[in-house]
């Protein structure tokens, strides 16, 4: 943990209280909503120094510490990705903070391309495992051994099935599969989707990745869904734009926030 975590926790704990915090969640594009369903305190990134600036429109750059559902969360409103600086490592610092705060469990949220006719735009997707294919990694030039971690059960087996059981318990589908990596920004060629397709990949994305590694080196259980916003390039006639995975990704939206509220009731 560094020195910059554990002052940024201890300056977080002067404003949102000393209560250890519980889950992270990391809200990806147009998912922002959910930080304001939490009863707490919101800090501007731009009060956490280190902290992503968070440039991408339909992100909402705020830390909400405080209770959903009857559980100390600390909801991430913005993520860093690669393509904004080049750091695989973008998100390394706020998920420091988070486990420095006491957090053991983080649920990843992002918007993504579907490989799967069966899986729409307005879906949800489970991670149930991923393909890093941009082949970054954000512990490049990490110096300890603690680099070396393993990823056979990367996204929790336990935090998977509580999340499918509360969907199911909604009646609400939750789809599972494997989420691909592309670095982004530019969206996927139609041949590149064709390649991943072979390789076992039922969406993809240009995030989450990094964080489920980061989690993974820092001793956090993570789990991952994906809001489907679009059917991946080549795979239907409709345009693949940033626009409409924003105008999109509320579709998806209302029907995760009803799982994460039923998860985290327990
Ligand atoms: N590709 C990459 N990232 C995405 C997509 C996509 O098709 N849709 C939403 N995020």
């Amino acid at each position: 943990m560094s020195r910059n975590a554990e002052d940024l926790a201890a300056l977080i704990r002067t404003r949102a209280g000393d209560a250890p915090v519980e889950i992270g969640l990391v809200l990806g594009s147009g998912l922002g909503h959910l930080a304001e369903a939490v009863d707490g305190v919101a800090i501007p990134y731009d009060d956490l120094p280190g902290f992503p600036h968070a440039g991408v429109s339909g992100h909402n750059p705020k830390l909400v510490i405080g209770d959903l559902e009857g559980r100390r969360v600390a909801v991430f409103g913005g993520r860093a990705h690669y393509y904004e600086s080049g750091r695989g490592d973008a998100m390394r610092l706020p998920l420091e903070v988070l486990k420095a705060l006491g957090g053991r469990q983080l649920l990843l949220t992002n918007a993504a391309g579907s490989l799967r006719a069966d899986m729409p735009p307005g879906e949800l997707m489970l991670l149930s495992d991923h393909i890093n294919f941009s082949g970054l990694n954000p512990l490049i030039g990490e110096p300890t051994d603690a680099r070396f971690v393993p990823m056979g059960d990367a996204h929790d087996p336990e935090m998977r099935a509580g999340l499918k059981a509360a969907a199911e318990a909604l009646g609400i589908a939750l789809h599972e599969g494997v989420y691909a990596w592309y670095s982004g920004p530019s969206f996927e060629t139609p041949a590149e989707i064709r390649a991943i397709r072979i390789l076992g990949s039922d969406a993809v994305g240009m995030s989450t990745v990094p964080e489920v590694i980061l989690a993974r080196f820092l001793g956090l259980k993570v789990a991952a869904v994906s809001t489907i916003t679009n059917m991946a390039a080549g795979l239907s006639d409709e345009a693949i734009s940033h626009e409409h995975t924003k105008a999109m990704a509320p579709l998806g939206a209302a029907k995760l926030e009803k799982i994460l509220r039923s998860w985290l009731k327990g």
